[in-house]
């Protein structure tokens, strides 16, 4: 099971592309994207992984559970530990990767709150995971507590740097979802890459780098 899934581009085609011999996905997100990733292997389910009632179909059926940068989006965690616990047959496993913090995270919140006037972006606020400081050890002592054995838990900080300053310049135009106010289209690109510049450093290169903290985590279900 891929969790969070989005249009099956990203994780569960890789899925596919590594294991070749897999029988199944079921891939799952909350909302699904409009386009999809087919494959006959690939079954789409709207399903929310903090909502027990949307998963009852799979209960003790799965045997491997993957989620690539879906738990970032979650606003708390017990019931989705939980239910990554209670979806998996015993000796099941699963591997959860997102980010605990960005600095671009905290760009993004100080762009929008700002500009969210031009647009209908929904806006949930700084993610909860980067809100409430969550860490590894916050991840790992929960994971024990549904009753996981935690094969692995760790952070890693990682640099991420744009080539040029042109490729961050159009990074951050095409990820705004606010729409250029007419009239001040220079004005708003400037202050994307100003706001930005204040979260972000140079390295020995010369490249405009920001800084990205993920976990990851492998767990496995008693037998
Ligand atoms: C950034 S995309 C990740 C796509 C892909 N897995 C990847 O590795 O890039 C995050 C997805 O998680 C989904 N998501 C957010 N909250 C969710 C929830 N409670 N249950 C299931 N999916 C959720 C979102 O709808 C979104 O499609």
């Amino acid at each position: 099971m891929d969790i969070g899934c989005e249009g099956g581009h990203i994780s569960t085609s890789d899925l596919l592309k590594l294991f070749p011999d897999i029988q199944k996905v079921i891939a799952i997100d909350a909302r699904l994207a409009s386009e999809f990733y087919k494959n006959p292997k690939i079954e789409y389910h709207v399903a929310d992984i903090t909502k027990s009632s949307s998963l009852f179909a799979w209960k003790g059926k799965i045997t491997k559970i993957i989620s690539s940068h879906c738990f970032n989006c979650l606003r708390s965690f017990d019931k989705a530990f939980e239910n990554v616990f209670d979806l998996l047959v015993p000796n099941g496993t699963a591997a959860i990767y997102f980010t605990l913090n960005s600095s671009y995270y905290t760009y993004f919140d100080e762009i929008i709150k700002k500009w969210i006037k031009f647009s209908n972006f929904e806006y949930q606020g700084l993610p909860a995971v980067q809100k409430r400081n969550l860490d590894a050890q916050y991840f790992e002592i929960l994971a024990q507590k549904v009753g996981f054995d935690v094969v692995l838990c760790e952070s890693v900080v990682q640099n991420l740097y744009f080539d040029t300053d042109l490729h961050c310049e159009v990074f951050l135009e095409t990820t705004c979802p606010c729409g250029i106010p007419f009239g001040i289209t220079d004005y708003f690109k400037k202050n994307l890459i100003e706001t930005f510049r204040k979260y972000s450093e140079r390295n020995a290169q010369n490249k405009i780098t920001f800084k990205m903290t993920v976990l990851k985590m492998m767990l496995s279900k008693p037998s």
